[in-house]
């Protein structure tokens, strides 16, 4: 869902988190600190997770202060993942601008995602209850998630169920917790906060098989990202997998070094995995939609269900 399409209701809630997002990450009294910060909110940015809390917390007693803080706390957490996985990806662009590191180097870069580690971490401890064990987990799981990438990069055969259970980690763990933070600060009934979660987790995998996909045919005027960053770190994603899988010869190629994208681009697509790969995008968007059946016909309801189909529009 764009900002503009957001109903009043969200925009309302959102404009509260923005406030909060500056003035957590920008409270250092040093002026580098704070400006490394802030520098990726300054930029943009969807503000997916936190808008996933506020629509959550509408199954239970929306408007508490928790919620408003796990909110804050979820994006200010994503950011962190942003500045360490652009030093990790070598990336110089991210939300149309330089990385931190690109404008500062890898060291302010890492330790500005920890500062924003540690602020979403104090956020989630002043929302109390259940937030900062949620936020815990899932940071330990994206950092299980981006290590398991580390890990198999530079495999071209690596089995596709164990890069979907990496996907979920690195990404699909964040969604989830959003889900999990707006209904259980909210305190939701536990069936609305278990369909709540499974929605999240599916959403979580739709979207980073459609990022992965972004990566490769994606225009860089909208992603805000350099294409291809995937393919030249290494980083096997579905359609390379279903590929190589498909035509041997191209993991061949893969391993003598030969990534550039024009070259790889149009194996993807004479092989059908491109396709392929997007069809598996929708049928994580549908396993997140069944998800949503068990909810109750609702505004907030429909948003989630905005939210997951501008998703998968990005690719349509
Ligand atoms: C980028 O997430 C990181 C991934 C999990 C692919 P987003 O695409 O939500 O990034 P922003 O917040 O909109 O910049
Ligand atoms: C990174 O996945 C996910 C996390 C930040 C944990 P990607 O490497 O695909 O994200 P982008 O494409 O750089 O945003
Ligand atoms: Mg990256
Ligand atoms: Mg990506």
């Amino acid at each position: 869902m764009s900002p503009s399409a957001r109903p009043q209701w969200l925009a309302d809630d959102m404009a509260r988190i923005e406030h909060l997002l500056f003035e957590a990450a920008g409270a250092s009294q040093l002026a580098l600190v704070a400006e490394a910060s802030t520098h990726l909110i300054k930029a943009g940015g969807k503000r997916l997770r936190p808008a996933l809390v506020m629509i959550s917390s509408r199954a239970g007693e929306p408007g508490r202060r928790a919620t408003d803080l796990a909110a804050t706390a979820i994006e200010l957490v994503h950011l962190a993942t942003l500045y360490h996985d652009d030093v990790i990806d070598e990336t110089e662009t991210r939300r149309g601008v330089p990385t931190a590191h690109a404008k500062w180097g890898t060291d302010v870069a890492v330790l500005a995602g920890d500062y924003l580690f540690a602020s979403g971490s104090a956020l989630g401890a002043d929302a109390g209850g259940e937030v900062p064990g949620i936020l815990a987990r899932a940071i330990a799981e994206v950092c299980e998630g981006q290590i398991a990438e580390t890990e198999s990069a530079g495999d071209p055969l690596r089995p596709v169920d164990d890069f979907v259970d990496t996907i979920g980690k690195k990404t699909g763990a964040l969604f989830r917790a959003s889900c999990d933070l707006g209904a259980a600060t909210a305190g939701a009934s536990a069936g609305a906060r278990a369909a709540l979660v499974a929605f999240g987790a599916h959403l979580g995998l739709a979207f980073q098989m459609v990022d992965d996909l972004l990566d490769l045919t994606g225009d860089p005027r909208i992603t805000g990202k350099t294409p291809g960053t995937d393919l030249k770190e290494g980083v096997y994603t579905l359609p390379v997998l279903l590929a190589c899988r498909r035509q041997p010869g191209l993991a061949g190629r893969l391993r003598e070094g030969r990534r550039a994208l024009e070259d790889v681009l149009p194996v993807l697509e004479s092989t059908g995995a491109l396709d392929e790969a997007l069809s598996q995008a929708r049928l994580e968007a549908a396993a997140a939609e069944a998800a949503l059946g068990s909810l109750p016909a609702t505004a907030w309801r429909d948003a989630l269900q905005e939210v997951l189909d501008g998703v998968l529009a990005q690719v349509a």
